[in-house]
């Protein structure tokens, strides 16, 4: 039997911890304020996990509500991924958890870690599994903690993240749906431009390295800025042009939601208004690998999206990785 050429996006589901963090809170425990925040990243709010939030608790959630939204068999789930750069553990892999939590007796289960990238890696992942025909129903997850890695006396970066899950299905079909081209890259040159580099198997943590607060995360913000735009820009693009369109027919952007002034110049550079972007980070900031789903599930939530639309996703993130994905949208419901 021939393996079917495409993967529809069916279901999709979300989840944030219960806790908003406002700018004002953070003004008043570093020196920052909701002018600088606002004015320097768009971000007015962000959802921090509490310590029963952790990452399997945010992906199962997320994960739970697209499995219901597509209406499929528990059974009928063959493989999971999930998308994380804060694993509950180091191991094993936190999609296993979820796989248990969900109930999903016939799937393998794996993370993958791309960063802020991990959602569109991980849909060009899941997509070329389902087209080979190694997986019928695939259950994607991101999901990032990415407070826990978070120093909150560094004002360069704990202004800039929140919390949060985001999780789609991908089914088999010969309808033209789901992604139709998509690229990732990667620059691991770039690695210390953003990275945690206590904790690991090169630097274990050492009293004398915690007392340093080297397992959190640091960054350079101006470096990523300008890589940023450019690699979503160029990937974007090839994107666009491998799925034999040009801009003009995408009706969404869905961009990964790390500063609003990045996705303002990704929009410049590509000659689309800011009316074709989706914007969220206002109210939950960088959630890391789950920005683009959760992104993307508002849009489809809101309306934006109807059954044949042509989305753009495109992300970037540490390592340096980024990738970007053309995608006719699907409907919830298997048709
Ligand atoms: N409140 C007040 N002042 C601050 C704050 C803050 N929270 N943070 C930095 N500043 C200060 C700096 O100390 C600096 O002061 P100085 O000039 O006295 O040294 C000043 O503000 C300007 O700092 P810049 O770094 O020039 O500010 P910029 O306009 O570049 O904005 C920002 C900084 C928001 C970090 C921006 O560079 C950015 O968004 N970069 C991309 C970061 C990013 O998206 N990272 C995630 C990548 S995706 C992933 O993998 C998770």
């Amino acid at each position: 039997m021939s393996s079917p050429p495409y993967a529809a996006i069916r279901g999709w589901g979300m989840a944030v911890p219960r806790r908003v963090v406002t700018n004002a809170e953070l003004a008043r425990q570093i020196d920052t304020s909701d002018e600088w925040i606002r004015s320097r990243t768009g971000i007015s709010q962000r959802h921090v996990a509490g310590p029963d939030e952790f990452t399997s608790v945010l992906a199962t959630a997320a994960g739970r509500e697209a499995l219901e939204r597509a209406g499929v068999a528990k059974t009928a789930v063959d493989t999971v991924i999930v998308a994380t750069c804060t694993p509950d553990r180091p191991f094993p892999a936190t999609a296993s958890t979820v796989q248990h939590n969900l109930g999903l007796p016939n799937a393998g289960a794996f993370d993958l870690a791309a960063a802020c990238s991990g959602f569109v890696y991980g849909l060009s992942v899941g997509t070329g599994l389902v087209k080979s025909g190694m997986s019928r129903t695939l259950l994607l997850i991101a999901a990032d903690v990415f407070t826990h890695l978070i120093d909150w006396q560094d004002r360069n970066t704990c202004v800039l993240f929140g919390d949060g899950a985001g999780a789609v299905v991908l089914q088999a079909t010969t309808q033209p749906q789901g992604v139709l081209a998509s690229n990732i890259g990667s620059w691991g040159e770039g690695e210390t431009m953003m990275a945690v580099d206590v904790g690991g198997t090169r630097q274990p943590a050492t009293p004398a390295l915690l007392e340093q607060r080297r397992q959190y995360v640091y960054m350079h913000g101006r470096e990523i800025f300008k890589h940023a735009v450019r690699g979503m820009c160029e990937s974007a693009e090839r994107a666009v042009a491998d799925a034999g369109l040009n801009l003009a027919a995408i009706k969404l952007v869905v961009p990964h939601q790390a500063n609003l002034r990045i996705i303002e110049a990704v929009a410049k550079r590509l000659a689309l208004p800011m009316e074709r972007f989706f914007v969220n980070l206002d109210r939950y900031g960088n959630t890391s690998a789950a920005s683009v789903p959760i992104a993307l599930y508002e849009a489809a939530q809101q309306g934006h999206l109807v059954a044949g639309d042509l989305v753009l996703l495109t992300a970037f993130g540490g390592g340096l990785t980024w990738g970007s994905c053309v995608v006719r949208w699907g409907s919830a419901l298997p048709q």
